[in-house]
C-alpha cells in the first residue's frame, strides 16, 4: 500500500516537491499546481509536445505517494474504454451456472448480473472510486485534444460533480475527488466550458537556465560544457521557423546520444550526424544540415565564450 504525503502548503513548497521528483518548474507552473491541489480543481496543461506536461502528473503521483491512473485519449475513445463496461463473459458464465443449478429466480439473477461485481472499471471510474488506495489517486487525462467533442462534453459532466451514472446501478460519486491533470498538445482547441472548470496553464519551452537545470537532473553524468552547448544550441533551433521544434525530451535524448558517441563538446560533423535525435521531420533536418547547423554552432560558441569571460 502506498503512503500518502501531505499536500504542499505554499507555492515554494510545491516547487520543492516537484524538484524532489526531478521535475524543474517555474513559479507560474508551481502556482498552478499548488492552486489546483489546494482548491481541488483539475489542472489543464496545454503546450507543444515534449515540454513536460505528462511528466507533471507522473511526478505528482510519485512525490505525493499516490496512485497514478492514466486515461490516454485517442479518436473514438468511448465510455466503455474510459469509464466502465459490463463483464459480458462473466455474466454469461453466471447465467449458465444459474441454469445448471436450476435454482435462481430470474429477477434476482438479473439484479446480480448488473451489480458492481460484474462491472469492469475503466480509468475514470477507478479514479472516482479511489483507485484502491487510502489517498485519492492522481488522474491523468492525457492528450485530450485527440478525442472528439462528445467525449469532451461527457468529461465536463464528470469533472463538475466527480460523479458518473451507471444506469443499472445509479450515480457513483467520488468520496474524495482525485487530483486531476489534463493535458493537450493543442492540435485542436478544447472547449471553454471545460477549461473554465480547470486551472489553465500554458507549458512553454524552458529558458536556458531551466533547461540546464533539467539536464543536470536527467543527464547528470554529461560533461558541463556539452550540456551548456546542447542547451544553447537547442534554444537557438527553437527560434527557427521549423515544422516541429525540439522539446525538452529531445534535448535530453540528444545529450544521451552524444555521450554514447563519446562527445565532450559539439562539433559540426557531430551535430550533422545526430540531427535526427533533435528533429523528427526530414524537411527540418534538410534545412539545418550543413552550413546552417554550423552557423548556429558558431553563434553558440561565441555566446558561451562571452558568458564565460564575463
Ligand atoms: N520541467 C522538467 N523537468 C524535468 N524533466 C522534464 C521537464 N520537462 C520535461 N521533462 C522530461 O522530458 C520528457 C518529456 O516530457 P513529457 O511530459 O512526456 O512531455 P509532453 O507530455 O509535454 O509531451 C519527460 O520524460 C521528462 O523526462
Ligand atoms: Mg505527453
Amino acid at each position: 500500500m502506498q503512503t500518502g504525503r501531505a499536500l504542499p502548503r505554499s507555492v515554494a513548497e510545491t516547487g520543492e516537491l516537484l524538484e524532489a521528483g526531478d521535475y524543474v518548474s517555474d513559479t507560474a507552473l508551481a502556482t498552478a499546481v499548488f492552486l489546483s491541489l489546494k482548491l481541488g480543481r483539475p489542472l489543464f496543461l496545454e503546450g507543444e509536445a515534449g515540454t513536460g506536461k505528462t511528466e507533471i502528473a507522473k511526478v505528482l503521483a510519485a512525490v505525493l505517494g499516490r496512485r497514478l491512473i492514466r486515461l490516454q485519449c485517442y479518436e473514438g475513445l468511448d465510455v466503455a474504454s474510459a469509464v466502465y463496461e459490463w463483464n459480458y463473459a462473466r455474466q454469461m458464465i453466471e447465467i449458465r451456472l444459474a441454469e445448471a443449478s436450476g435454482g435462481a429466480d430470474r429477477e434476482s439473477l438479473g439484479r446480480d448480473l448488473f451489480g458492481p461485481d460484474f462491472l469492469i472499471e475503466r480509468p475514470l471510474l477507478q479514479a472516482l472510486r479511489g483507485g484502491g488506495g487510502d489517498e485519492p489517486p492522481v488522474l491523468l487525462i492525457d492528450e485530450l485534444d485527440r478525442t472528439d467533442e462528445p467525449f469532451e462534453a461527457y468529461l465536463l459532466e464528470v469533472l463538475s460533480d466527480f460523479q458518473v451514472t451507471v444506469p443499472e446501478i445509479g450515480p457513483i460519486r467520488a468520496a474524495v475527488p482525485p487530483a486531476v491533470v489534463i493535458t493537450s498538445n493543442r492540435t485542436r482547441e478544447i472547449h471553454d466550458a471545460l477549461k473554465r472548470r480547470c486551472f489553465y496553464h500554458w507549458v512553454g519551452y524552458p529558458d536556458a537556465r531551466r533547461e540546464l537545470d533539467i539536464l543536470a537532473r536527467k543527464a547528470p553524468t554529461a560533461p558541463d560544457d556539452l550540456s551548456r552547448q546542447v542547451v544553447g544550441y537547442v534554444q537557438k533551433v527553437r527560434e527557427l521557423d521549423l515544422f516541429k521544434l525540439p522539446g525538452i525530451a529531445e534535448t535530453i535524448d540528444w545529450v544521451h546520444a552524444l555521450m554514447q558517441l563519446d562527445a565532450v563538446a559539439l562539433d559540426p560533423a557531430m551535430v550533422n550526424d545526430t540531427l535526427g535525435v533533435l528533429l523528427k521531420y526530414q524537411d527540418d533536418i534538410a534545412r539545418l544540415q550543413g552550413s546552417e547547423a554550423e552557423r548556429i554552432l558558431n553563434e553558440v560558441r561565441v555566446e558561451l565564450a562571452a558568458a564565460g569571460a564575463a
